[in-house]
């Protein structure tokens, strides 16, 4: 993951977006207008409009949030006990789904669009819904 210092001229955020203290964004990462972007964010992602990534958020490479995309950091708001959700390499968040706080989304898998995922999801997996539940094996693209 590489410092967003450094590789400032390579990253791409569209404009009003929020950016909270200590984030870091990787090289070829492109964010859309409406954001709320913190964390730690990996190289060659795409995350669309109106997408929450509070801090203590690890996303790492080659992950699409769709737009509207919901992240938590917090199970009890104003608890002040916080704990970031990690999105691993690859994975697909469809658009408006939420993500609860601590949870650990696998590798290459899919979440359908206005999914409320509660639990960790393993890798390359496609799972949907409210709770999200298991719905395939993700094959090649899809
Ligand atoms: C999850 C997803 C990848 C599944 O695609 P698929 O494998 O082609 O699945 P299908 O369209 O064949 O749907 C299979 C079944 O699941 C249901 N389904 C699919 N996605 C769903 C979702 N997100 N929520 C609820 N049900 C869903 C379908 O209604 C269908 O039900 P049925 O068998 O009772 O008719 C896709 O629906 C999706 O949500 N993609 C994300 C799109 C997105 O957010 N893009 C970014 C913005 S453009």
């Amino acid at each position: 993951m590489a410092d967003n210092k450094k590789n400032n001229n390579k990253v791409k955020i569209w404009q009003p977006t929020n950016l909270y203290g200590n984030y870091q964004i990787g090289r070829g990462t492109k964010i859309g207008a409406f954001c709320d972007i913190g964390g730690k964010i990996g190289k060659n992602c795409v995350i669309q409009t109106m997408v929450s990534v509070p801090p203590l958020t690890i996303i790492e490479d080659n992950v699409f949030l769709g737009p509207g995309v919901r992240i938590g950091n917090e199970v009890f708001p104003m608890s002040g006990k916080l704990s970031g959700v990690r999105i691993k390499e690859g994975a697909i968040i469809g658009m408006n789904s939420s993500i609860r706080a601590g949870v650990i989304i696998g590798k290459n898998t899919i979440i359908g669009q206005h999914s409320n995922v509660v639990a960790d999801i393993p890798d390359n997996e496609v799972w949907f819904g409210n709770p999200a539940k298991f719905y395939k094996m993700r094959m090649g693209i899809t």
